[in-house]
């Protein structure tokens, strides 16, 4: 599929949006020998909505910085999405060779999951989470606080960090390396920035995904935020390179797969039985807006294509998933 609304060519095709090059390791077909992943049946389940309110009406924050929604459903959505990053990356909260870190700042926190979990691995350090709103999550330890703050702002904090952490931004309507370079400013000589990202459009391993209603309904997802200005989905494989422009050191970049459904075997099956609800939960509230707004569809046809793509999701013939990418690297011990 191509678009070609514009005069002067296509502004993105299906081929310019796939990933050459990435190899997730351990990803394959289940080859019918593998038993159904042994985790809990509630992380595999719908994520219940209220459904007297249409998805365009669910609420944003206050002058609509972000367009994914606010209400309880997509806080559950991002607490298993925690738990879907957290098995696709071996169990671990981050990936950089951090030793002793006293001070730590969650960038987009969310629900603030990440940040907790990491407070209570770590009682000796302080970890800090910013977001549009403040969270308040169940159980927050006593060395983890929360601010409300717009990353795209001034962070007031400059040479602190041992470790700054993003997770999941790319949604987020921000310049990239804009936030990079804060970032590199916010932290202490020697401490890390570590980005864990999505990449909006699936591949797969086999050629099943392509010229299906899935194919088409990520491509018009990834179309839709490129219109309202999001440039951060499409550019990710550029961030190490932009670490390393930055003064960034010893730049590390980790592939992982977020299958969309239970097709893989091996340790990746049980990411994928996760990533069915939680893909299934942001397809209203991500897509049904990104169409309508960003495409400019009627909210009617909208609804149809999420309705098509909710169905074809669960097919386990299409082996699909989405890139993940893991970035890592040091601020010089040198910089000031
Ligand atoms: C997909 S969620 C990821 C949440 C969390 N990092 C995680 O992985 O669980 C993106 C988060 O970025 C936050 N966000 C978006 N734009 C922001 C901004 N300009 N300043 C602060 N937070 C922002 C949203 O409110 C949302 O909580």
């Amino acid at each position: 599929m191509t678009c070609d609304k514009r005069s002067d060519g296509p502004e993105i095709t299906i081929q310019s949006v796939r990933l050459k090059d990435f190899n997730p390791p351990g990803l394959e077909v289940d080859d019918g020998n593998d038993a159904e992943s042994d985790i809990d049946p509630f992380l595999t389940s719908p994520i219940e909505r209220d459904q007297s309110v249409k998805e365009v009406d669910r609420p944003l924050h206050p002058g609509e910085k972000y367009f994914l929604p606010t209400d309880k459903a997509e806080l559950a959505r991002l607490d298993l999405q925690h738990m879907v990053w957290t098995r696709a990356l071996d169990g671990d909260l981050f990936k950089a060779p951090l030793i002793g870190p006293k001070c730590v700042l969650d960038v987009g926190t969310g629900t603030g999951i990440w940040a907790v979990d990491f407070a209570k691995d770590h009682p000796d350090t302080e970890v800090l989470g910013i977001d549009l709103g403040k969270p308040s999550p169940p159980g927050i330890p006593s060395n983890c606080k929360f601010e409300q703050k717009d990353f795209t702002e001034d962070w007031g904090h400059t040479n602190t960090f041992d470790l700054v952490h993003c997770r999941m931004l790319f949604s987020a309507k921000h310049d990239a390396r804009q936030l990079l370079q804060q970032a590199y400013d916010s932290l202490a000589p020697g401490g890390y920035l570590e980005c864990q990202e999505m990449y909006g459009m699936p591949l797969d391993v086999d050629g099943s995904l392509s010229g299906t209603t899935l194919e088409s309904f990520f491509f018009n997802g990834v179309l839709g935020l490129k219109r309202r200005g999001n440039t951060s989905v499409l550019s990710l494989p550029l961030y190490g390179q932009w670490m390393r422009e930055i003064g960034f050191e010893d730049v590390a970049e980790v592939h992982r797969a977020l299958p969309i459904n239970g097709w893989p075997g091996g340790a990746y099956k049980a990411v994928g039985e996760m990533m069915l609800p939680n893909i299934r939960a942001g397809l209203g509230g991500v897509y049904t807006r990104l169409f309508a707004n960003g495409l400019g569809w009627s909210t009617e046809e909208a609804d149809e294509m999420v309705r098509k793509a909710s169905e074809q999701m669960s097919d386990r013939s299409i082996h699909a998933y989405f890139p993940a990418f893991i970035f890592y690297g040091r601020k010089p011990l040198s910089a000031a």
